[in-house]
């Protein structure tokens, strides 16, 4: 039996819900066939963005959405997406292909208010002007009578929106214009100047961070730009093997396996070593982390586009998502936001299309189990736990909300079962439900079998005020209790 105790006042801090966030890039077929079909497509849709989809992510309280990249963000001008008459360009990063600019920021501002979610956008430093990131926060938010202003009203749309997550490029250390943090501390200074706050709007400020694990852009970038930003960006991929060999999504033995939790889990020390960095300048914490970009990244599936990032998503990716949210959740006093890539048809994707045809994915729902994390209280656990082939088997993350504590509990071993005895520390079960995502490792949802992966019941005991329960081999669980 492993022991699990749970401390209901050792309250470490709120879980803020965009922890739960993800990502949409003009890439492949996120934007294109996933999200966003057209008026005139035969797939049901709302002015162009698919029913299907929007549903299924309302339904995991998508809080915020980042677009339009990613690497798209620095060759983007947003004028061109905007209006009847729109340029078609070539999407350079990702397959060649022509990007007709049909959804812009009309069709994402509208996305984000179907899903009930907060935009957050990715301005182009990479190639585009001051003037011209200084005119789409204008066109956005300026309530008043400017150019901008009249320019959005002529396509249709009177009043501003609001629009808070702005980030002033996009890996600009790499696709986003190859500078040596040193120069784009420079041009951070300048592009963000002009980044107003029209009305009562606010900015969120982020600042294009470090690939991983290079520390010294993160003390460059809070040495010179800290009083400028509210949160400073970092981009994590589990990649289990080298770039050019980074293996199938479906086909893998237990050492692959347990190799892609191990490197996930390393998104922890990554964390805590920015954020040491970060503390030199910021001792009262007024800057943030957002982790704008993280999954896993695979080999794209056989016979797809390689510049699309198609792939198929598998109980490993579930466990890499438990894992990692845990890792977010635990440090939710400083990780404001996470951005899961990307949220459909590309990397590890919590929803997959093939025309009028969907399926959900093993961490769609995970983020299911995790949803009544968001915006609770997260409070401290200790775990009796043991490594299995040199990985924690165990990971967790508790919360509380209204009365209502959540559980949220993942088994990594492909092989053992788990019992688990649950202490609550300060306060009393009278109640306890429990869900459980679990199959084999490899185990897909397909659009001909899509509840292959699907949640089930997670029967639990309540004896002698603790809480019982039995987690099987490569298993994802929430546990609530009252
Ligand atoms: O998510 C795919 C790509 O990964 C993004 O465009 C880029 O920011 C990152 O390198």
């Amino acid at each position: 039996m492993a022991k699990l105790i749970i401390d209901a006042n050792a309250v470490i801090g709120t879980i803020n819900r965009n922890i739960y966030g993800h990502f949409s890039e003009h890439l492949g077929r996120c934007i294109y066939g996933g999200l966003f079909v057209g008026k005139n497509s035969a797939i049901p849709n709302t002015n162009g963005i698919r029913n299907d989809v929007a549903a299924a992510l309302r339904s995991i309280k998508i809080p915020v959405l980042r677009w339009p990249g990613g690497c798209f963000a620095d060759e983007y001008h947003w004028k061109d997406g905007i209006g009847k008459n729109r340029k078609k360009m070539v999407n350079t990063h990702w397959g060649g292909v022509v990007e007709d600019n049909s959804f812009g920021t009309h069709e994402f501002l509208e996305l984000c208010e179907q899903l009930g979610c907060e935009p957050y956008i990715a301005g182009n430093l990479g190639s585009g002007t001051v003037q011209e990131m200084s005119e789409w926060i204008e066109y956005i938010t300026f309530g008043g009578l400017s150019p901008m202003a009249e320019l959005r009203k002529e396509n249709g749309r009177e009043e501003p929106w609001r629009l808070k997550y702005f980030g002033v490029g996009n890996e600009n250390w790499g696709c986003g214009g190859n500078m040596r943090a040193e120069y784009y501390v420079d041009e951070y200074r300048r592009y963000q100047t002009y980044c107003h706050n029209y009305g009562d709007n606010r900015l969120y400020k982020i600042a294009c961070g470090s690939g991983t694990e290079d520390y010294s852009w993160t003390e460059t970038l809070m040495k010179y730009c800290a009083p400028y930003m509210n949160a400073l960006s970092i981009h994590y991929y589990t990649v289990p093997g080298e770039w050019d060999k980074k293996g199938s999504a479906t086909v893998f033995d237990s050492d692959k396996y347990y190799m892609t939790i191990e490197k996930a889990r390393r998104i922890a020390d990554i964390i805590d070593a920015h954020l040491a960095v970060m503390d030199r300048y910021d001792h009262s914490h007024t800057v943030d982390l957002v982790v704008d970009e993280w999954g896993t990244w695979f080999d794209v599936e056989e016979g797809t586009n390689p510049g699309f990032l198609y792939q198929q998503n598998t109980m490993r990716d579930a466990l890499v998502a438990a894992v990692s949210l845990d890792i977010f959740n635990a440090r939710c006093t400083r990780v404001s936001m996470a951005n899961i890539a990307q949220a459909v048809n590309v990397l590890q994707s919590v929803i997959l299309t093939e025309g009028e045809r969907m399926t959900l994915t093993p961490t769609y729902h995970v983020y299911d189990l995790y949803k009544r994390h968001q915006d609770a209280q997260c409070v401290g656990h200790y775990i009796e736990n043991r490594l299995t082939a040199g990985v924690p088997q165990l990971s967790a993350s508790a919360s509380r909300k209204g009365g209502e504590m959540a559980l949220t509990i993942s088994n990594a071993s492909l092989t053992e079962v788990v019992d688990v005895g649950a202490t609550i520390l300060g306060a009393s079960v009278g109640s306890a439900s429990g869900r459980v995502l679990t199959n084999k490792a490899h185990a897909h949802n397909t659009f001909d079998a899509p509840n292959t992966v699907a949640i089930m019941m997670l029967p639990v005991q309540i004896e002698s005020g603790d809480v019982k329960f039995t987690l099987p081999p490569c298993s994802v669980a929430e546990i609530v209790m009252k």
